[in-house]
């Protein structure tokens, strides 16, 4: 397996990478939003991706967006192939994704919106905290991203000041040491399972 940094080369993959990705969005409760093909086109040209390989087989992809005069990053759309699931291959493009964002705007907070447990995991092992969204960026067209998620609809209701997403944030000039050892799993579960039922119920009734 590779994990490189993505480039002009790669842009061959972005089609395949676009309709993974529209797969996952299609289930509520994963919160991820769709791309377009041009736009993962143009995060590759500008290094602002992270793709991995099995020979010429795309397996998985993040990419990094830039917020706020680059005062936050956020490294979003992770997705990896449903064929490359549960073998750690998301805690590696991860951690590469990180990397590049710390070498690459040493100065800002890296952020990231999720529901997944499993992200939630791998923020938390890089030193990311939970955070209300008022502590990330207010730019409009971050939050404008999240029209093509399935959640948007409590996005709106709640004048995006939540949603079923738990923001975290990873702060550069905070002291605090990377968590080590187990994440408490369950306290995720808990606020995940709390948030579906204050929105969800309610918007079928
Ligand atoms: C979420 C996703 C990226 C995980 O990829 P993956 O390669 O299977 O994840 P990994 O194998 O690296 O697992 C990372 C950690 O998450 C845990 N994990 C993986 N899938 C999980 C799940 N569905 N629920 C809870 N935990 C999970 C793993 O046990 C591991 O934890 P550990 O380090 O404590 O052992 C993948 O399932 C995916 O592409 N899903 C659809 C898109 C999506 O939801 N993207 C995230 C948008 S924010």
């Amino acid at each position: 397996m590779t994990i490189i940094i993505a480039d002009k080369s790669h842009t061959i993959h972005a089609q395949t990478i676009c309709e993974a990705i529209e797969a996952a969005a299609q289930v509520r409760g994963t919160g991820i939003a769709k791309r377009s093909v041009d736009y993962i086109i143009s995060k590759m040209e500008t290094h602002n991706a992270v793709i991995a390989l099995e020979g010429s087989t795309f397996a998985g992809f993040c990419y990094i967006e830039t917020w706020s005069h680059d005062k936050f990053v956020a490294n979003s759309g992770l997705i990896v192939h449903p064929d490359f699931r549960n073998q750690g291959l998301a805690k590696k493009i991860k951690n590469v994704v990180f990397e590049h964002s710390r070498a690459k705007y040493p100065l800002a907070k890296i952020f990231s919106i999720t529901t997944g447990l499993a992200v939630m995991k791998l923020n938390t092992d890089l030193g990311y905290k939970p955070v209300t969204f008022s502590e990330l960026t207010d730019e409009p067209s971050f939050w404008k991203g999240c029209q093509t998620c399935k959640n948007y609809d409590v996005l709106q209701r709640t004048s995006q000041s939540m949603c079923l997403c738990t923001g975290m944030l990873y702060d550069p000039n905070s002291k605090s040491e990377t968590v080590s050892g187990k994440v408490k799993d369950k306290t995720f579960l808990r606020l995940k399972s709390i948030k579906q039922s204050l929105f969800l119920k309610k918007h079928k009734k």
